[in-house]
């Protein structure tokens, strides 16, 4: 990594839900440092409380315990440098593929020229050029989270938070996604926070790796990767990595 400025501590968070029913604890005190600029992976596996702590670091839910440091000062509520590509998809269906990606442009009140001007950069950058006037059901699934990656990029947002984008896609699908998003990353680089449950995704993509226990999340190990890219996912140095990893959780692949 070039550069190691924090762009974000987050210090003993912790989540507890309450209800009538009891209490449940999802998140156990999981410390960690975001760098400016790199590709950070948070690895886990299902249901151990990776949405609730990205909502969390984005402000949209509050932690029961702990701190979120941004730029060196505490951040509390919403922060609108986070840009979010969600778990589920949430793409407006009444609204073409250019009205999607220049939505928050518009809600800041920018030129419609302007805005335009920027969503063409972003649906080209995720190779979507020619569908701007295409709606999300006439997409593909790979085509749809183009979009929402476009759609937060627009945003210009300086810490990306992805929350497990290619979950649902088919693994040939998945491989050229993953492939694009490290050219878009390499091309406009920001911070990111990609959730992932699958070791070799988390290989091919991290300059990091936070692996989490099974829920409550705790953070299990720390895994800096200095494998050039692009990767090989068949080297020795990436095999080596991906089963050190595995031996280290019940998590599979
Ligand atoms: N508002 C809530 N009230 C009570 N429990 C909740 C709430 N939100 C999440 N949980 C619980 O917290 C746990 C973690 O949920 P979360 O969605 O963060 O998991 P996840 O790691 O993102 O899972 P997945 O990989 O399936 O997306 C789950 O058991 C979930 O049921
Ligand atoms: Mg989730």
């Amino acid at each position: 990594m070039e550069q190691q400025v924090k762009r974000m501590e987050i210090r003993h968070l912790s989540k507890t839900f309450f209800s009538k029913k009891g209490y449940f604890t999802a998140i156990d005190d999981v410390s960690f440092d975001v760098y400016d600029g790199e590709f950070l992976v948070i690895l886990g596996p299902g249901r151990c409380g990776k949405t609730v702590m990205l909502n969390i670091i984005a402000g949209v839910e509050d932690a029961t315990e702990g701190q979120i440091i941004y730029n060196g000062k505490e951040w509390k509520g919403l922060n609108p440098e986070i840009g979010m590509v969600f778990q589920k998809l949430a793409l407006m269906s009444f609204k073409t593929v250019i009205e999607n990606v220049e939505l928050a442009l518009k809600f800041r009140g920018m030129k419609k020229e302007e805005r335009r001007e920027i969503a063409r950069h972003y649906i080209k950058l995720v190779g979507l050029e020619g569908f701007e006037n295409y709606y999300p059901k006439q997409l593909s699934g790979g085509m749809q989270q183009r979009v929402g990656i476009a759609r937060a990029y627009a945003a210009n947002p300086k810490l990306l938070i992805m929350d497990e984008p290619f979950g649902k896609l088919d693994a040939q699908t998945r491989y050229q996604m993953q492939e694009d998003l490290l050219k878009i990353w390499e091309k406009e680089k920001r911070t990111i926070i990609f959730v992932t449950n699958n070791i070799e995704e988390a290989c091919y993509l991290g300059d990091r790796i936070i692996l989490l226990s099974d829920c409550p999340a705790k953070v299990k190990e720390v895994y800096p990767i200095d494998i050039p890219r692009p990767r090989d996912m068949v080297s020795r140095e990436f095999l080596e990595l991906r089963t050190t990893i595995s031996d280290n959780t019940d998590l599979s692949i």
